[in-house]
């Protein structure tokens, strides 16, 4: 299977200015991942891990201040071609973005601006992609919104006309009007209700299984993982903690963190009380030393709190950085 997208060592995040100094929030850090053709990659951790941020990384056009990359590397793979994302110019960026890789930003639902039906943001965005007649492009925005089973009319209502839910399935469309590789979806799910929660996730589902493409998908709910994804990476402080197939990380997970999440899922039938992570996240201005996991960690050992431990293999398509997992 190819690959669409790699990072390699990837350290970013955002630099806060104050009088006496200024402050490193490295809300990514070493991170090493491959995205591959034709999969839906999940990524999950509580709020705060750097979900988000890492997501923009995989957006070319979306590093920009105030998210900084600070070391590693970024490769998309057009048309066979490694190309090295960081060194491209603001053109190229620009080029790439939408057509190969697209983004659906947290709370994209606003993207629609209030006082423009939502035809003109279609045209508006295929104009400047697409050198065609407003006509023609009207044509392509009708048949893409009836493709993906949404009434051709929602193209002719003010957005206030619409739920949340529909808004979330147009602001999809928009984001995959060119037919990109790689879609990138932050959230995509979070403050709907659990109907316009299935639309949503039956949307990303069919739109994959059409095109074949890649959905890289951010959410904090392991459910919408369980769910949709064919693989699933672990955010834990900037870090990816674990990365495996849906099915290992639900039916082994391995970290203390992974099992803390995947126990936090309702059951149906179970009638005993949940545990949550205990304790807090840590702030990224004052990360522990060794595993970050560790003041959290029930199983913490002594070089746990020394060494970082780093994301190894323990089969061929499931990865662990644990020092739990190295006797
Ligand atoms: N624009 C910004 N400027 C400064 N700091 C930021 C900015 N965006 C995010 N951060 C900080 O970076 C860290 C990671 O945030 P990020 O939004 O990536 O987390 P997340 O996992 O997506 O959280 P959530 O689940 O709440 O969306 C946090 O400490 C956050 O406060
Ligand atoms: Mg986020």
């Amino acid at each position: 299977m190819g690959l669409v997208l790699k990072l390699e060592s990837l350290r970013a995040g955002y630099i806060l200015r104050s009088l006496d100094r200024n402050r490193v929030i490295p809300a990514v850090n070493e991170v090493s991942l491959e995205i591959r053709d034709d999969e839906i990659y999940g990524i999950a951790g509580e709020s705060g891990s750097g979900k988000s941020t890492l997501l923009k990384t995989m957006f070319a056009t979306a590093i920009e201040p105030p998210l900084r990359i600070f070391g590693g590397k970024i490769y998309y793979y057009v048309q066979n071609k490694e190309i090295d994302v960081l060194t491209l110019s603001v053109q190229e960026k620009m080029r790439l973005s939408w057509q190969y890789v697209s983004y659906i930003p947290q709370g994209s639902m606003s993207v629609f601006n209030p006082i423009r039906k939502v035809r003109t943001v279609f045209l508006d965005f295929l104009k400047s992609h697409v050198k065609e007649g407003e006509e023609k492009l009207l044509a392509v925005a009708t048949r893409h919104v009836k493709a993906l089973g949404l009434a051709p009319e929602v193209l002719d209502a003010y957005p206030h006309q619409l739920s949340g839910g529909m808004k979330q399935r147009l602001a999809i469309a928009l984001a995959t009007l060119l037919n990109p590789r790689v879609i990138l979806a932050d959230e995509p799910t979070t403050a709907l209700d659990v109907v316009a929660q299935k639309a949503v996730i039956q949307l990303l589902r069919e739109i994959q299984r059409e095109s074949k493409n890649t959905i890289v998908l951010v959410t904090h709910d392991m459910g919408v993982h369980a769910n949709i994804a064919t693989r699933v990476a672990i955010m834990y402080a900037g870090k990816i903690v674990e990365e495996g197939s849906t099915t290992a990380i639900l039916k082994r997970p391995l970290h203390p963190y992974t099992k803390y999440l995947i126990d936090s899922l309702p059951r149906i039938g179970d009638k005993h009380v949940r545990e949550s992570v205990p304790g807090n996240p840590p702030s990224f201005l004052d990360l522990p030393s060794g595993c970050a996991f560790h003041p959290r960690c029930p199983y913490v050992q002594e070089i746990c709190k020394r060494e970082v431990p780093q994301l190894v293999n323990v089969n061929a398509e499931h990865k662990i950085a644990c020092w739990l997992e190295r006797r």
